[in-house]
C-alpha cells in the first residue's frame, strides 16, 4: 500500500455471529485492527477470482459449499444446479453438519469457465454461506 493511496470509508451490514468470527481470526492471526483484516481478506478474495477469472481450458476439481438448509427454497435450488450441470459434476456429497448447516461437496471436471459459471451460481444463492472452489488439475494433466 502506497502513501498516494485514497482511503474510502463505508458501511456494511452483516450478521453479529459473522463479525465475531472474523474478529476472533483477526486476533488469531495477530492482524492489528479490523480494517488490515478486511483489507487483507479483500485483496485474498481479488487474488482468488481474479486467478479463477483468467484460468481457461479443462480443470477437474472440486466445490465445496456450506449452506443453511433452513433458508426456503435453498436445497431445491441447488439440486436444480447440480442436474442442469449433470456433465460437470462427477459425484456429490451432503454432509449434515449440525442442525442448520450442510456440506455439499462437488467432485467436477470439464472446461474451467462452465465449472466458474456453476461456482458463481452456487456462491450467488441466498443461503449459501460460504463456496471454496479448487482445481487439481489444470489442462495439461487431464487425459
Ligand atoms: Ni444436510
Amino acid at each position: 500500500m502506497t502513501e498516494s493511496e485514497n482511503f474510502i470509508r463505508f458501511s456494511v451490514s452483516l450478521p453479529e455471529d459473522l463479525l465475531k468470527e472474523f474478529d476472533k481470526v483477526t486476533e488469531i492471526l495477530g492482524i492489528q485492527g479490523r480494517s488490515d483484516a478486511i483489507r487483507k481478506a479483500m485483496r485474498d478474495f481479488i487474488v482468488n477470482y481474479t486467478w479463477m477469472h483468467s484460468s481457461v481450458g479443462s480443470m477437474a476439481g472440486s466445490i465445496t459449499i456450506i449452506l443453511d438448509h433452513e433458508i426456503t427454497g435453498i436445497m431445491d435450488e441447488i439440486t436444480e444446479l447440480e442436474h442442469k450441470n449433470i456433465n460437470l459434476i462427477a459425484s456429490s456429497m451432503h454432509v449434515h453438519l449440525d442442525e442448520r448447516e450442510c456440506m455439499i461437496v462437488l467432485a467436477v471436471r470439464g472446461n474451467v469457465k462452465d465449472v466458474e459459471k456453476l461456482n458463481n451460481e452456487l456462491l450467488a444463492l441466498k443461503g449459501v454461506k460460504l463456496v471454496k472452489y479448487t482445481i487439481m488439475t489444470p489442462e495439461a494433466e487431464l487425459p
